[in-house]
């Protein structure tokens, strides 16, 4: 495995982030310069995507370099037959860099494991999403003025949410209080219960996304239910419309809460929401361009030193 891959955000020190995040400052402030000049990097997205499969492309095309690969597998070989292993070994003959999403859980951490190209994890199945968390932590610093000590209430399909997954984990360094609002049936699972557990970190748990639990956030993160998980799709029928958040719901809100969303959205958010100075889940998909844009940097082993060293020649 590629030392610089970035599979799980368990990979990541509070070091790590926290220079990851301030990367992500310096290409929000300068986004285009011609550091991958040379390079390439493959996109083979085996499960549907748009903010990130297009932040990550927009990402290497400001930064100079060059974008192959798929968004549908079915224009692959992989519809042949062809094995992850066999995908992933070939395109480690032409690139310098492999960003995968697979419908998968582990699919990552196996592709790292036959390669020795840095692999980033674009989300596998229902198991994590690094580089969403890397753009939601610069959000919640963005937004907030700091990453630690805030109340952080996640809605929705907490069972399947690789989103809410690897923000959890990633939030280990920096003192949160979560609140976890689902039904029973998209509950947070038990290992990311136990993290809590281990690491002290309190949580509460409910059924309800009451006036209570709004005004007491700071952050508000709105995930959708995800069919393309449920093996029963009457279940879905049943909670997909479980929560749905709306403007009047944020009148007696904090005046620093904002809502997160990765997106793509369904009825989770009322589109009246959108136009409130709370929303920030537009603002968070672009910030993803920035924070990807220091991932894709991290991972080839270019700092922004360099970059700012190369402009003062
Ligand atoms: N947040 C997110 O992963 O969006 P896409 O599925 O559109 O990439």
């Amino acid at each position: 495995m590629n030392p610089n891959s970035l599979v799980s955000i368990d990979d990541l020190s509070e070091e790590d982030i926290l220079a990851i995040l301030e990367d992500a400052r310096f290409f929000e402030e300068n986004p285009n310069h011609k550091i991958l000049d040379g390079k390439v990097v493959a996109t083979l997205f085996f499960e549907p995507s748009t903010r990130t499969r297009l932040s990550f492309e927009t990402a290497v095309n400001r930064l100079g370099g060059r974008v192959i690969g798929f968004s549908d597998a079915n224009t692959s070989s992989s519809s042949k037959g062809e094995s992850l292993k066999d995908t992933i070994k070939m395109v480690s003959n032409y690139v310098d860099l492999i960003i995968m999403r697979h419908f998968q859980a582990g699919a990552a951490e196996y592709a790292c494991s036959v390669t020795d190209t840095p692999v980033i994890n674009a989300g596998d199945g229902s198991n994590q999403h690094p580089s969403q968390t890397m753009l939601d932590l610069y959000s919640i610093l963005k937004t907030q003025g700091r990453l630690d000590n805030l109340d952080i209430t996640m809605v929705g399909d907490l069972k399947y949410g690789r989103t809410v997954h690897s923000l959890l984990e990633a939030m280990r360094f920096f003192k949160p209080r979560f609140r976890f609002v689902s039904c029973p049936e998209l509950a947070m699972p038990q290992e990311y219960i136990d993290i809590c557990e281990k690491l002290g970190m309190p949580y509460e748990i409910h059924t309800e996304l009451s006036p209570e639990v709004i005004n007491s956030t700071d952050i508000l993160y709105m995930t959708r239910v995800q069919r393309e998980r449920f093996e029963d799709l009457a279940v879905y029928e049943r909670v997909k419309d479980c929560y749905s958040l709306n403007n009047a719901m944020l009148e007696g809100s904090r005046d620093n809460l904002r809502v997160l969303h990765p997106l793509p959205r369904l009825n989770e958010i009322a589109e009246d929401v959108d136009d409130n100075p709370k929303a920030y889940y537009f603002d968070q998909a672009r910030n993803g361009l920035f924070a990807r844009q220091a991932l894709i940097c991290r991972a080839l082993g270019i700092s922004t030193d360099d970059i700012r060293a190369a402009e003062s020649k």
